[in-house]
């Protein structure tokens, strides 16, 4: 299926792409309009885009219906400050709350029941309940279009942090599984980063792996082994070499009941190293592997 973008309505456009492009962080905007009322909307287009200088950046987008522009949007074109919160999942359903169209006056800290304490840096009141506050100036606001659906870039400079010293490890770093940051996909879809969704890569970037194009053409051209069993074992400097101590009873088994079969013993092996993969013993797959 082929989606020509321009072709479809702008509706379908917003979701298509919303529903693609995602999980994407949340933010929870504080803004103030320069009478001083706050206003508070959460922002998926959001995220960091550089760390010096400390830049992130949210789009608060024309409305579809009627091409109108947000609060928050206003807000920032009079007072160019915002607070920018880091949404976790015991504070979703409220934050979702906030994005209610309430009208312009209406203080949205109250209706989501948030308490608005006083920033150190700028204007809008931050949420107290939330884990990371990031006080912000608003360096340019780019508009991105007069359409409905029409993005404006709020690039924000990020002046200070606010970081709930119970979110933190041993190491004095941010526990995601503490944190539990949420994020949202297409439609009523979100996301919850826990001990169940988060898992480790190790970086390739301190050695050079070997890439895919270098495997033995067996494990290649693999129907068992997968795309991240590929990536995995290419990560490693060199094919290694066969270890000898290298004892195994399930390769042992394998040897004795498939070795009239070339194929089925390739089979089993694959079966066999795909699951050392997964439990990450990589240098206990490329064993079983060498073994053909
Ligand atoms: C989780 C979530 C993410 C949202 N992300 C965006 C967004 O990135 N851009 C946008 O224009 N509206 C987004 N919305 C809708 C706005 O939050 C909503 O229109 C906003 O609260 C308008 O308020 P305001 O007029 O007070 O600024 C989002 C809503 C929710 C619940």
């Amino acid at each position: 299926m082929i989606l020509d973008l321009q072709a479809i309505s702008p509706s379908e456009r917003h979701s298509w792409l919303q529903q693609a492009v995602a999980p994407r962080p949340i933010c929870l905007a504080s803004t103030v309009d320069k009478a001083g009322n706050a206003n508070l909307s959460p922002f998926s287009f959001f995220n960091l885009f550089s760390s010096t200088p400390p830049i992130l950046i949210f789009s608060p987008s024309r409305r579809l219906r009627d091409h109108t522009t947000k609060h928050t949007l206003q807000n920032v074109l009079e007072v160019p400050e915002v607070v920018i919160h880091i949404v976790s999942y015991d504070r979703v359903h409220q934050t979702s709350l906030a994005s209610c169209e309430y009208p312009k006056a209406t203080d949205e800290f109250v209706k989501a029941g948030f308490t608005p304490v006083k920033a150190t840096l700028v204007r809008p009141p931050m949420v107290k309940e939330s884990r990371i506050k990031i006080e912000c100036r608003v360096l340019e606001v780019k508009p991105l279009g007069t359409q409905g659906g029409a993005g404006n870039l709020v690039i924000c400079e990020a002046l200070c942090m606010h970081v709930d010293e119970d979110i933190l490890d041993g190491h004095n770093e941010i526990d995601p599984r503490k944190l539990q940051q949420v994020a949202r996909l297409g439609g009523n879809w979100y996301c919850k980063a826990d001990e169940h969704s988060l898992f480790r890569v190790e970086k390739p970037n301190t050695t050079l792996g070997i890439g895919v194009d270098a495997l033995p053409e067996h494990i290649r051209t693999s129907r068992i082994l997968t795309g991240n069993d590929l990536g995995r074992l290419a990560n490693s400097q060199q094919v290694p070499d066969i270890d000898p101590s290298f004892e195994d009873s399930r390769l042992k088994n394998i040897f004795q009941y498939y070795s009239i079969d070339p194929e089925e013993m390739q089979k089993e092996l694959h079966l066999y190293a795909h699951e050392l993969l997964r439990q990450e013993k990589t240098k206990d797959a490329w064993q079983v592997l060498l073994a053909l």
